[in-house]
């Protein structure tokens, strides 16, 4: 009997199955309003990448407690692996040994769908090793010369395919040269690589970023002992050695946390409390414009972990909301949160509005034409401006069954804010990326608004 035709089908079908084991599909439940859920957020994921990077720069052995281990610092941290870099995760948390020397590694560097991960990786690397630094299709499509071209200057000798990945870097025999620097894109990415290259540069190098970005970098230099002076929006660093702090802890993620207030938010009744979230004023100027909406939201027991301020954030829901313009100024103060204001801007009266946002263009997904495309599915009045986003709110919402993310986990979690808003079950299609910045997503929403389970379908 010939059974090559059989075979042929079946390798077509083991290899569908393993596409399809790929793309997950979430589907929560109908979202029931919870008066008093009390939880605690997966680690943020800006502090748990520079955790890391730094840990594994420094003298001596770092413990990592309450890291982010989402899909995008775990890219990270198999970067680190593949250098040579002693880490170790451990119920406790993320153990990672400092070293001076790395190794370069055997094959590219695989930064999976984390720009920050690249970012900072080619700072860190710069002149140092010779590697390739590659990503998935959404990474390969974002910009890096904001930050190849600055650390050329500086004496690295990058490459990249017209300004985007994959990147290679060079070793180079001598020092990197200091450089001062007026950037021309508003990126803690970019500034943050800059920053590490300076360290070991061989005089004193000086930054100027236009507005104002997360500080995060800047504060855990300090914390291990480098010398910096921040003046307005120029920051001077010295080159030097940094010191290993043995602890560090990290405050929950104020971006994930914002989704999940903005979801409360739209659920009358429901009561949230958040513990240990991170409130660095770099970043929650999305918590201003929740206030300025009519939410109410409080802060309370604020305190500091390794130079970052910590704070238990409460909502309740169902307070009448009204619409906002954002400034441009606070874009990036509350960039990652602008999907997540958008959703419940759609539940708000009056127009809501956000410019000087293009930088929104090159996330993980083009976010003005995502955000938008994820709205008018739920029937709202949205509309894309080149660089940004326009919503007359209020008007009637009808839930789809189900929704894509396009790849993008700020979407997949907006898309959760819209099943609040509409008391509605919903389906989200490939949904696996919400675990790049929140990993276990679903069952923080089982805890704080939905009482049935949300099962993946069968
Ligand atoms: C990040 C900075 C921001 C932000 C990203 C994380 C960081 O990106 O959108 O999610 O950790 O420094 P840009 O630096 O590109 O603005």
């Amino acid at each position: 009997m010939d059974t090559s035709g059989f075979r042929a089908m079946r390798a077509d079908f083991l290899s569908l199955s393993v596409k399809c084991s790929n793309v997950q599909t979430l589907t929560l439940a109908k979202p029931s309003p919870k008066p008093n859920a009390t939880l605690t957020l997966p680690g943020d994921k800006s502090i748990t990448h520079r955790a890391f990077l730094l840990a594994a720069m420094a003298k001596g052995r770092t413990l990592i407690v309450n890291p982010n281990l989402g899909l995008d610092t775990q890219a990270t941290l198999r970067a680190l692996r593949q250098l040579g870099v002693l880490v170790h995760t451990t119920s406790d948390g993320t153990l990672v040994l400092g070293r001076e020397e790395l190794g370069d590694p055997r094959a590219p560097i695989d930064c999976a769908n984390s720009g920050t991960t690249m970012r900072l990786l080619l700072g860190m690397l710069a002149g140092r090793v010779d590697a390739v630094l590659n990503g998935d299709a959404s990474l390969r499509r974002r910009p890096m010369a904001r930050v190849t071209r600055p650390l050329n200057a500086m004496g690295a000798r990058m490459t990249t395919r017209s300004g985007f990945p994959p990147v290679r870097v060079r070793r180079r025999a001598s020092q990197l040269k200091p450089i001062r620097y007026t950037m021309v894109v508003a990126s803690a990415q970019a500034k943050s690589a800059l920053l590490l290259a300076a360290l070991r540069a061989t005089a004193p190098s000086t930054i100027v970023e236009p507005v104002l970005t997360r500080d995060h970098t800047e504060r855990m230099l300090r914390a291990m002992g480098a010398k910096l002076l921040t003046t307005g929006r120029t920051i001077r660093i010295w080159p030097g050695a940094l010191r290993a702090l043995r602890r560090m802890r990290i405050p929950g993620d104020i971006s994930s946390a914002i989704y999940l207030l903005c979801a409360a938010a739209a659920t009358p009744d429901s009561i949230l409390q958040l513990r240990d979230v991170g409130i660095n004023p770099t970043r929650t100027a999305a918590l201003e414009v929740l206030r300025q909406m009519g939410a109410d939201v409080r802060i309370a027991r604020r305190r500091d972990w390794s130079g970052e301020p910590v704070a238990d954030l409460s909502i309740r829901g169902g307070a009448p909301l009204r619409n906002v313009t954002i400034k441009a100024a606070l874009v990036p103060n509350l960039i990652d949160e602008i999907p997540a204001l958008c959703a419940l801007a759609c539940t708000a009266r009056g127009v809501f509005s956000v410019g000087g946002a293009s930088e929104l263009r090159v996330k993980e997904s083009d976010r003005i034409t995502t955000t938008v495309e994820l709205l008018c599915r739920f029937g709202a009045d949205a509309r894309a401006l080149a660089d940004g986003i326009s919503i007359r709110g209020g008007g009637e919402l009808r839930a789809p069954t189900r929704v894509p993310t396009h790849g993008d986990h700020r979407i997949g979690l907006a898309a959760a804010i819209l099943a609040a808003a509409t008391r509605s079950s919903l389906t989200i299609d490939d949904s696996e990326c919400i675990a790049t910045s929140f990993p276990g997503f679903a069952a923080a929403w089982r805890a704080s608004l939905a009482q049935r389970r949300s099962t993946p379908p069968s």
